[in-house]
């Protein structure tokens, strides 16, 4: 399994929700955080207007999938997410070890 910590702009998240639906894959955890890339401190574009804060809003999309997809859902979140402009977001891909169903006990992929 693996899991993927997505960070995107709040405004993409409907799209990407939509998109990763139509893949089958519906298990997520979406937390509100803030964030700088390689611009902090310089102007980036949200909702129209600019920011020159260091920190700008963002939300991080936690997904854990099977090894299999990963590709996939990579395409998925870059077409659902990219808009050219700086700031669009980074995906960061880590080997996870198991997860566990609480209700049923199913373990690995069964899990998710
Ligand atoms: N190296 C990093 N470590 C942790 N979080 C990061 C890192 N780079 C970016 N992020 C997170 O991703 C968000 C979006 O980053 P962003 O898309 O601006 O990256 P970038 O490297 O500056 O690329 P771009 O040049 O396209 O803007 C940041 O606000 C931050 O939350
Ligand atoms: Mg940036």
């Amino acid at each position: 399994m693996i899991k993927l910590e997505v960070i995107i702009r709040p405004e993409r998240l409907e799209e990407l929700q939509h998109r990763l639906e139509e893949m089958g894959l519906t298990g997520m955890t979406v937390t509100e955080v803030r964030g700088a890339g390689r611009q902090a401190g310089y102007v980036e574009r949200y909702r129209g207007l600019e920011y020159r804060v260091r920190l700008l809003p963002k939300l991080k999309v936690e997904l854990v999938v099977p090894q299999g997809v990963v590709e996939e859902v990579i395409k998925t979140i870059r077409d659902a997410c990219l808009t050219g402009e700086v700031g669009d977001g980074k995906i960061f891909i880590t080997q996870l070890s198991d997860a566990v169903r609480i209700r049923t006990g199913e373990r690995g992929n069964d899990a998710l």
